[in-house]
């Protein structure tokens, strides 16, 4: 890489409001001089990954005993659904609606969590699995009765593969901490879009949903006895409850797989940091959900 320090200042002035103008664009790697080929390095990341030991998922969730989450483990494999296999590949994208019943379709014919996250990384029907380095699918433990959904990965996650483990994920495991929860032990995260946005660009209607069958088979077959949307996308297409300041902390329920499962709206933390006083209204909300659970308070 050019020795910035060889160039005058008018040339190192326009350098740098090239890079900005890349940062703002999404692009946050540095170009090395030599190729690199990411896709092989996430493949053996991916194959180590997959030949992990894992605890095997709970044929039904069970309180008493919290599983470690795979995330990490590994995965049974699946037929891709026969849509999902139509939107893959050749020629031309598919149409928005091709891409939503292909979606539906994948959804439904996994039976199990590991089966979903396998359709899921094999679906090609949405545009931003493309740009996004890995598929983010869950953390926390499959066997806990609360499940946080958000709203998109962000570079940390992109990075990872795990929901919410940058700034806002720090702060959301605080938000957890407060009323005894941790991510690892009791609780379980998920986002409505599983593939981060190019430079976190807020997902399109569109892409929401193609991506929507997804996340709603993962709430059914995680099947928690309480559903947290954080945040407002996650509350408008999940609960379909707009003006997310208005409607957070009240219990509703979200219908899943033929049950009523109750469900409540809290701020989204990256919010929280940007507006610290709306912290009090966030509190409160915990304060309902530990008290929905019987966490002692
Ligand atoms: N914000 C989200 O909504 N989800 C993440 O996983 C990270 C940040």
């Amino acid at each position: 890489m050019a020795d910035s320090s060889a160039l005058d200042p008018r040339q190192r002035d326009a350098l740098e409001a090239l890079l900005l103008f890349y940062r703002d664009a999404g692009i946050d790697l540095a170009i090395e001089e030599a190729p690199v080929d990411r896709f092989a390095a996430s493949a053996a990341e991916e194959t180590a990954r997959r030949s992990r030991p894992v605890s095997p998922e709970p044929a039904t969730p069970s309180r008493s005993r919290p599983a470690a989450l795979t995330g990490r483990g590994e995965a049974p494999r699946v037929e891709p659904a026969r849509a999902a296999v139509a939107v893959s590949g050749e020629g031309a994208p598919p149409s928005p609606e091709a891409a939503v019943l292909a979606a539906r379709e994948a959804a439904a014919a996994a039976s199990t969590l590991d089966e979903l996250r396998t359709a899921l990384e094999a679906f090609e029907g949405c545009a931003l699995k493309t740009t996004a380095s890995r598929t983010v699918f869950e953390d926390g433990s499959r066997a806990a009765r609360v499940m946080f959904v958000g709203e998109a990965p962000g570079r940390e996650e992109d990075m990872e593969g795990r929901p919410f483990v940058g700034r806002s994920g720090q702060l959301l495991d605080r938000m957890l901490a407060s009323i005894g929860l941790d991510r690892m032990a009791n609780a379980y995260i998920a986002n409505i879009i599983p593939w981060r946005p190019p430079g976190n660009r807020t997902p399109t209607p569109q892409e929401i949903a193609i991506c929507e069958p997804f996340i709603r088979r993962q709430i059914e077959l995680k099947a928690p006895d309480l559903l947290v949307c954080v945040g407002a996308p996650s509350t408008e297409t999940l609960l379909g409850l707009k003006g997310i300041t208005k409607v957070r902390g009240r219990l509703t329920t979200f219908r899943a797989g033929g049950r009523d499962i109750q469900a409540i709206a809290t701020l989204h933390p990256a919010y929280l940091l940007r507006q610290p006083a709306a912290k009090r209204l966030a509190w409160r909300d915990m304060l309902t959900i530990g008290k929905v659970l019987g966490l002692p308070g």
